[in-house]
C-alpha cells in the first residue's frame, strides 16, 4: 500500500515521510533529492544549455543505497540554496522529469513506499492507496527552515529564507508539466499548528482507517 505525499517546500514533508514510513515499516523515497542530485551535476557540469547531452554524459548515480556524482557520495551537498534553486528550475522541463518519472515508478512497483515530493499523487503513483497534501502557512514554513539552518551553521536571513521560499513555490505551482497540485483524492493536511509527532500521529491514524492494520 504505497504512500504519496506531496506539498511546498519547508511543510516538514521530508521529515514527516520518513518518521511514517519508519512507523508503517516500509521504505522512504525522497523525489526532491532526485531533482537537487540531478541540479548537482548540472552546476558541476557549468550548467549545460543541452540538457539531453548532460543527462547522457554526467556521472551520476542515483539509487536507494544513496547518490553519487563522479563516485562521491553527496548528503549535505544537496541541500544549498544554489542546489534547492537549480532543482526547482530544472524540475520545470519534461526530460528532466521523463528522465526521473521512470525510476520513480520502479521503486513503488515490487513494494509498497512512502514517496514524498510535488507530483506523486498526481503523476507519479496516480494509484497510491493514500495520498497527503502537506502544508503549513509561509511564515511558520520559513521559520522552520530558518531553524533548520541555523542548526547546520547555515546563516541566511528569516526574510530571505521566506522569499526564496516562496519563489520556489511559485515555480513548483505554476509550470507548465507536472505542477504542485493537490490530487483530487488527498487529504489535506495543515500542519501550522501541529508538532511533528502530532503530524505524523494523525496521517497514521488516516492511514490506519483506510487499510484496516498499521
Ligand atoms: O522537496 P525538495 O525541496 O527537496 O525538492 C527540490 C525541488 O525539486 C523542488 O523545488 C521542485 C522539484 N521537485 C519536483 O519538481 N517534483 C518532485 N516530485 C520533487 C521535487
Amino acid at each position: 500500500m504505497s504512500i504519496a505525499i506531496d506539498g511546498p517546500s519547508g511543510a516538514g514533508k521530508s521529515t514527516i515521510a520518513k518518521a511514517l514510513a519508519a512507523k508503517l515499516k516500509i521504505p522512504y523515497v525522497d523525489t526532491g533529492a532526485m531533482y537537487r542530485a540531478l541540479a548537482y551535476a548540472f552546476i558541476q557540469m557549468g550548467n549545460p544549455k543541452d540538457h539531453a547531452k548532460a543527462l547522457k554524459e554526467m556521472d551520476l548515480v542515483i539509487s536507494p543505497e544513496g547518490i553519487y556524482y563522479e563516485q562521491k557520495s553527496l548528503d549535505h551537498e544537496l541541500r544549498t540554496a544554489e542546489v534547492s534553486k537549480r532543482a526547482s528550475e530544472l524540475s520545470k522541463d519534461p526530460l528532466i522529469r521523463d528522465y526521473l518519472l521512470d525510476y520513480q515508478r520502479k521503486l513503488a512497483q515490487d513494494q509498497d513506499v512512502v514517496m514524498e515530493g510535488r507530483d506523486i499523487g498526481t503523476v507519479v503513483l496516480k494509484d497510491a492507496k493514500v495520498k497527503f497534501f502537506l502544508t503549513a502557512s509561509d511564515s511558520i514554513r520559513a521559520q522552520r527552515r530558518y531553524e533548520q539552518n541555523l542548526e547546520k551553521n547555515i546563516q541566511i536571513p528569516l526574510e530571505q529564507v521566506k522569499e526564496d521560499l516562496q519563489a520556489r513555490d511559485y515555480r513548483d505551482y505554476h509550470r507548465a508539466v507536472a505542477p504542485l497540485k493537490q490530487a483530487e483524492d488527498a487529504i489535506l493536511i495543515d500542519n501550522t499548528h501541529l508538532n511533528l509527532e502530532e503530524t505524523v500521529d494523525k496521517m497514521a491514524a488516516i492511514v490506519e482507517a483506510k487499510n484496516g492494520v498499521l
